[in-house]
């Protein structure tokens, strides 16, 4: 076990990488390391601002929303921007330049905003105020609760477009945005965590994944009827 107050020494390596070589010149060393970091670092950053644009338009929604029905209709908003190395890696997988122009214009899931609602006609609802605003371009729809995919998978997909406003000027970003019940969003985390695990045997993989179906279909049929209670409880007020 190590002793947490125990001063641990720097890791040898990461010194060594941020070391300029001998004889280097200071200033000329911290130009270069800024020319390699800082297009990144910006990018990334543009699609930071993104996903807090669109989330505060999320989280608006829900407080705008919830004075008509006296509850939150989001349970949770979860966001992430995609980590370079998976930004670089599924530019290589799909056989397209690795540049910053490129996952520009090719990666529409760089900024990704999952939006969770505990009842599916909310989901609807605020996928519809979302997409009614004026800065909100839909560039695509996926809607897999009405037509699942073959594993069980349910939720609804939204490419968007969308300005950000940085220190030169407007720019749009495309946004994903995920939207699903409380239900999909546990099965959804199940099932992924089969998906990555690489090192089970095939029959067994292929009885989890024949389970996990039959418990996208349960789950689904659960969705539908904590709706219905739920409408029943609003007629009886
Ligand atoms: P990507 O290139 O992977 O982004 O896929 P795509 O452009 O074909 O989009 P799609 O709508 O199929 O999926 C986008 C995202 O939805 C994935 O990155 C996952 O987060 C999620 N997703 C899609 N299918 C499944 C599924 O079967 N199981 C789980 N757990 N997640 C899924
Ligand atoms: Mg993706």
């Amino acid at each position: 076990m190590m002793d947490p107050h125990k001063i641990v020494p720097a890791d040898p390596a990461r010194n060594e990488l941020m070391q300029p070589r001998d004889g280097t010149d200071i200033d000329r060393y911290l130009e270069q390391l800024h020319a390699d970091f800082d297009p990144v670092y910006s990018m990334l950053m543009d699609y930071q601002c993104a996903v807090m644009e669109v989330e505060t338009k999320f989280n608006i929604l829900n407080s705008r929303l919830s004075i008509q029905g006296e509850r939150n209709p989001i349970e949770s908003i979860k966001s992430r921007v995609k980590a370079l190395d998976s930004i670089i890696r599924k530019l290589q997988k799909l056989g397209l330049p690795i540049s910053l122009d490129s996952v520009e214009k090719n990666l529409r899931d760089v900024a990704g905003v999952r939006v969770v609602c505990s009842f599916i006609d909310d989901l609807y609802q605020i996928e519809e105020c979302f997409l009614a605003q004026e800065d909100v371009k839909l560039i695509q729809r996926k809607d897999y609760i009405q037509n699942p995919k073959p594993s069980g998978y349910r939720s609804l997909h939204l490419i968007v477009s969308t300005p950000i406003y940085t220190e030169n000027g407007k720019k749009d970003m495309f946004v994903e945005v995920q939207m699903r019940t409380i239900a999909m969003d546990f099965w959804a985390s199940l099932e992924h965590k089969l998906r990555y695990k690489k090192d089970l045997d095939p029959e067994t993989a292929r009885q989890l994944a024949s389970e996990l179906e039959a418990c996208a279909e349960e789950s689904a049929r659960l969705d539908q009827k904590m709706l219905q209670i739920r409408n029943r409880l609003q007629m009886e007020r």
